[in-house]
């Protein structure tokens, strides 16, 4: 094998087997295979710990992140309280504190190895404001995030006076795909021809979509419905995703059974944000208290794609939150009660690979010839990660290390199992 860059050597691969040596070249994976004898720049020792490609946040509203407590704290902690706050946020934001707020949460983002965010942008607003800002914060993260727009009409494509306008002018901006919000509408009927609206625009202009779909209790929201009508209609089949679906937590069974193949046979994603979900949906409930978050067992047997998204961190609806797509991981395997051994490993999938392929990235993965973008997590295996919310030892971009944390003390491995997470610390006898 020629010269290469950097020798990631040892890693454990997320599907497990003998500790790997990763070659990297010009920024790419160029091979992977035990023991590698290329010589190599540089040489990292991954010490038998789990490498991955990147983490991908599916959802995110980066226009608002960080701005927890401005102009007052949403004191209910519920939906509608946080929308409210949020329009009286926005007359007073300021393109700058935007682009501020955004880097520093890019940053925390790449400290966790999360790489890759689609960020919905309110296009309600004359000025788009957040709009240019988020293009911007797009343009400065380049070299080491990934950063997809959405074009959200947070107040309703049609409900708001101007949004089509605005959405439109948003995507000629060059903001990635099209947004929705279809049960923020004023009806049903308005709900279904925003949908039809959004889907007809993305199909003309050769882009993806990425609506709020039914994020209400409310059994009778089925926009998701008209969703994967219209993506089959226009052929928009893989280029779709349908956000939050809360809704499907409430309807019923009978319909459900039809709703899912409808879904699948559609190609249409759906992408559940479950520490959002939990804390938001149910607020009507006395008790029994309902979850909220979407059937993701039911969709994933049936076959459709499902990530998991952050959706906030620190804004006008979460109080919580840093960033740490594991935390998001670990909150998703619990509400959907997804405990067994292939389910927590699903649950790993949907913050990376599955959000990945969502997001449409290139060159994503551990194979030769992707992007040479890795974590080393202080883990095992993915569930351990999930577990352990596991320290990023290393994150690399294009081959660069960008960020390293030190190893912690932690409760690796069950008693007699493995070494004991000190032993490696310890300088060798
Ligand atoms: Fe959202």
């Amino acid at each position: 094998m020629p010269q290469v860059d950097l020798l990631l050597r040892r890693c454990t691969l997320p599907q497990g087997g003998a500790p790997q040596d990763i070659a990297i070249a010009d920024g790419r994976i160029v091979e992977v295979g035990p023991a590698l004898t290329a010589q190599a720049a540089e040489a990292i020792d991954g010490q038998g710990f789990l490498v991955t490609p990147p983490f991908v946040d599916a959802h995110f509203h980066m226009d608002s992140t960080l701005s927890f407590g401005l102009p007052r704290i949403n004191q209910s902690g519920t939906l509608l309280e946080g929308i409210a706050l949020w329009g009286e946020l926005k007359p007073l934001l300021l393109q700058e504190a935007i682009v501020e707020r955004a880097l520093a949460y890019c940053d925390w983002a790449a400290a966790r190895g999360l790489l890759a965010i689609r960020s919905h942008v309110d296009v309600c607003d004359p000025r788009l404001l957040a709009t240019e800002a988020l293009l911007h914060v797009r343009q400065r993260v380049k070299p080491y995030l990934d950063l997809q727009l959405v074009a959200f009409p947070q107040d309703g494509v049609l409900r708001s006076a101007g949004a089509m306008d605005t959405l439109k002018r948003a995507l000629d901006l060059g903001v990635d795909v099209v947004g929705g919000i279809p049960h923020f509408e004023r009806t049903m009927a308005d709900g279904a021809a925003s949908v039809r609206w959004l889907c007809e625009l993305a199909a003309e202009r050769g882009l993806r979509v990425d609506m709020h779909c039914d994020e209400t209790d409310d059994p009778m929201s089925r926009h998701i419905e008209t969703l994967a009508a219209e993506t089959q209609r226009l052929g928009l089949q893989g280029r779709v995703a349908g956000s939050h679906l809360t809704s499907m937590h409430s309807m019923d069974n009978y319909y459900v059974s039809k709703l899912i193949p409808l879904i699948k046979e559609a190609g249409v994603a759906a992408i559940a944000n479950p520490l959002i979900n939990i804390t938001l949906q149910g607020r009507h409930d006395t008790y029994p208290k309902r979850r909220g978050m979407t059937r993701v067992p039911e969709l994933l047997a049936a076959g459709v794609p499902v990530a998991f998204g952050h959706d906030c961190v620190l804004d006008p609806w979460y109080g919580m939150g840093s960033g740490d797509m594991l935390e998001v991981a670990h909150m998703g395997l619990h509400v959907a009660q997804m405990t067994g051994q292939a389910a927590m490993r699903q649950c790993f999938d949907a913050v990376t690979t599955t959000p990945a392929q969502i997001l449409g990235l290139e060159g994503y993965g551990l194979q030769p010839g992707c992007r040479a973008d890795l974590v080393l997590l202080q883990a095992r295996d993915p569930v351990e990660a999930i577990r352990l919310r596991a320290t990023r030892l290393l994150v690399m971009k294009a081959g660069r290390v960008i960020s390293r944390t030190p190893a912690q003390v932690a409760t690796l491995s069950l008693p007699g199992q493995a070494e004991k997470a000190v032993d490696w610390l310890r300088p060798a006898a």
